[in-house]
């Protein structure tokens, strides 16, 4: 079959793939920024209930809305739920297209999907250079034309695990123009133990702000898929008349409110984090390997010209880490926090091959 594609289709790179090793097999699973526990029997409960109105479309959004309105002290119309926090950044360039201005600004290095989704909707992509492995709020500012409709920030950094404080955004966005939206992607957040995370929520009445939040990591619910954006009322309910209508199933909202309520588990994610954060700080340290600093549930570990060639050899032994050549860090691997035995294989592991 001839078959006529435009390049800026054909262009269009792969999103990598989680692949399908799971713990049951022996593989050591730390490629994904993924949540290493289960949920809770209490999201178990609630999707058993859902189970018996799969013949209904999925209602509960709404009420999944109400939930968050109620975690963040705003309104539910504050609220938008997408399937993933994938599918809100497809309605972020719905919702902004513009006759003129196409640009969007990522950093140099940063989460792959949002450089996809701007060619899959047409919009031309500016990398701006990390300084020090942070976002530069400055450089981004000057990157900035008549051309930029969207900038996708992402705090903590996928894949520094490294975040700009609540000053250096309060200087950023006090001086964006309302034709510009800035994204902040926060899948990372519940994680974030500095006190100068921002506080982006106080922002967004006053400044085109919309803030990225996800059950795919600190709440464990990757394979559900269901994200959420927080902005003013009025904008989202523009973002929502893009939407696909149903489009996160009933299974998904219902463990998400369970997730949402379920405050203790939370913690625990939490406590288990800051233990593997520990943990790996110690081991690398006595490894003599490089790392940086994480606000996050991975961190980013320089290995130096043999960083790919050690991935493979990872893999080889069923221990998955991510190589970072895609990500514009040749000599790099990020390795997600597992739980405490996955995290001691992949150091002993480690050790065998530096
Ligand atoms: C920065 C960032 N944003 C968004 C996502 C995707 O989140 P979701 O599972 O909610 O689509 C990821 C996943 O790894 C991520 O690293």
């Amino acid at each position: 079959m001839k078959l006529s594609i435009s390049d800026s289709v054909r262009n269009i790179p792969y999103y990598p793939k989680a692949l399908m090793y799971g713990h049951e097999d022996g593989w050591v699973r730390l490629s994904s920024n993924e949540n290493p526990y289960p949920p809770s029997e209490k999201v178990f409960e609630s999707i058993l209930d859902a189970l018996f109105a799969i013949n209904r479309y999925p209602g509960g959004e709404k009420e999944l809305k109400d939930d968050l309105a109620g975690l963040y002290g705003l309104k539910g119309d504050n609220f938008l739920i997408g399937n993933g926090s994938n599918e809100l950044i497809e309605m972020t360039f719905r919702a902004m297209k513009h006759a003129t201005r196409t640009g969007v600004i990522v950093t140099e290095s940063s989460f792959a999907f949002y450089d996809i989704a701007a060619r899959i909707y047409g919009y031309e992509t500016t990398k701006v250079p990390l300084t020090g492995l942070t976002t530069d709020l400055g450089k981004i500012a000057a990157a900035m034309d008549d051309r930029t409709r969207i900038v996708f920030l992402n705090n903590p950094l996928n894949p520094a695990g490294t975040m700009f404080s609540h000053e250096e955004f309060e200087r950023f966005i006090t001086s964006v123009p309302p034709e510009v939206l800035v994204v902040v992607d926060e899948a990372y957040a519940e994680f974030a133990e500095s006190e100068s995370f921002p506080r982006t929520i106080a922002f967004m009445e006053k400044y085109p702000v919309l803030i990225l939040r996800t059950f795919s990591k600190a709440y464990g619910l990757a394979g559900l898929r269901v994200g959420y954006g927080i902005g003013n009322a009025e904008f989202v309910s523009f973002l929502e008349r893009t939407k696909q209508p149903f489009s996160i199933n009933l299974i998904a909202i219902l463990a998400a409110r369970a997730a949402a309520r379920d405050e203790s588990r939370l913690a625990a994610v939490l406590a288990n984090n800051r233990a593997a954060k520990a943990f790996y700080y110690e081991s690398l340290t006595a490894l003599n390997l490089e790392y940086t600093p994480t606000e996050a549930n991975f961190v980013l570990v320089r290995l130096g010209m043999r960083a790919e060639e050690i991935t493979k050899k990872l893999f080889e032994r069923k221990v998955l880490v991510r190589f970072m050549g895609a990500y514009g860090l040749p000599d790099s691997i990020r390795i997600s926090f597992g739980t405490p035995y996955e995290n001691t294989r992949c150091i002993e592991e480690l050790k065998r091959l530096v």
